[in-house]
């Protein structure tokens, strides 16, 4: 690993402390929009059982909802930032999940560039709120590790801020860039997420949903892993299923 892996941006940024961090996001970005749609789309996929990592877990609210969609699920959850994984141990071990439960979440001291996981070992992978924390050169790498450990016809979800709606979205999104950096946000001022993904490898990059919220436009993006046999994958771009005609 090297020196400039080990400098992350925490969850709160440099504005927010990461026990506050909960608070402001349930009061900003819409989460009951996006997380419990995030763990139904990875069900109807891949069933009760998938393997998933959430990668910069942060304080878990996603892998609670994703523990509690699935709950025999076995879900890795990465996060490089101590203060902020106790948070997220405590958060998942303690709700909306059994004792017996708890114990199928696996959280680790991580980097997305350098994920602690086999090749080919997880069904799926979120990134919810964790790529705009990224340079681009990392997150390039990052998106390069999601394609290595998961299973061919496995899916990645990225849930980030991406192009704004308009002015207003624009403005919001300062705010965002003054907490987490302007190299780090640039690209999804720009609207490049989905080409990104696309560039590096993965296949069918689908847009789940676009919202507004306090902090500025939102995505959720879905993409899959090739499969090894089909040398005929095409990266088909963008496209809005799922959107209702108020997210746009
Ligand atoms: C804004 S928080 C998002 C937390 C959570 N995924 C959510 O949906 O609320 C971003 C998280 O990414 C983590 N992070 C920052 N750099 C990272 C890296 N290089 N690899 C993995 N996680 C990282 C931070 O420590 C932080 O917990």
């Amino acid at each position: 690993m090297t020196a400039e892996k080990n400098t992350i941006i925490p969850a709160g940024g440099r504005l927010v402390p990461a026990h506050a961090y909960d608070t402001i996001v349930a009061a900003t970005m819409r989460e009951q929009r996006w997380r419990p749609r995030i763990a139904n789309d990875i069900a109807a996929r891949f069933g009760d059982t998938p393997t998933i990592v959430d990668i910069g877990a942060g304080t878990g609210s996603l892998t609670r909802a994703l523990r509690e969609r699935m709950p025999t699920a076995s879900i890795t959850a990465v996060e490089p930032d101590r203060q902020t994984r106790t948070i997220g141990q405590t958060k998942t071990n303690s709700q909306g999940a059994t004792h017996a439960q708890s114990d199928w979440i696996a959280w680790v001291d991580g980097h997305a560039e350098a994920l602690p996981l086999d090749d080919d070992s997880q069904d799926a992978a979120v990134m919810a709120l964790m790529l705009h924390h990224l340079a681009p050169v990392h997150k390039q790498r990052a998106l390069s590790e999601v394609l290595r450990i998961l299973k061919p016809g496995g899916s990645l979800y990225v849930a980030d801020f991406g192009q704004p709606h308009d002015l207003l979205m624009a403005a919001a999104f300062t705010i965002i860039q003054l907490a987490d950096g302007v190299t780090t946000t640039r690209d999804h001022r720009a609207g490049k997420l989905p080409k990104l993904v696309a560039d590096t490898g993965f296949t069918a990059t689908t847009r789940l949903l676009r919202l507004r919220t306090l902090f500025g436009s939102f995505e959720v993006l879905c993409a899959e892993s090739p499969s090894r046999d089909s040398s005929d994958d095409s990266h088909i771009g963008v496209s809005a299923t799922g959107s209702s005609p108020q997210d746009w």
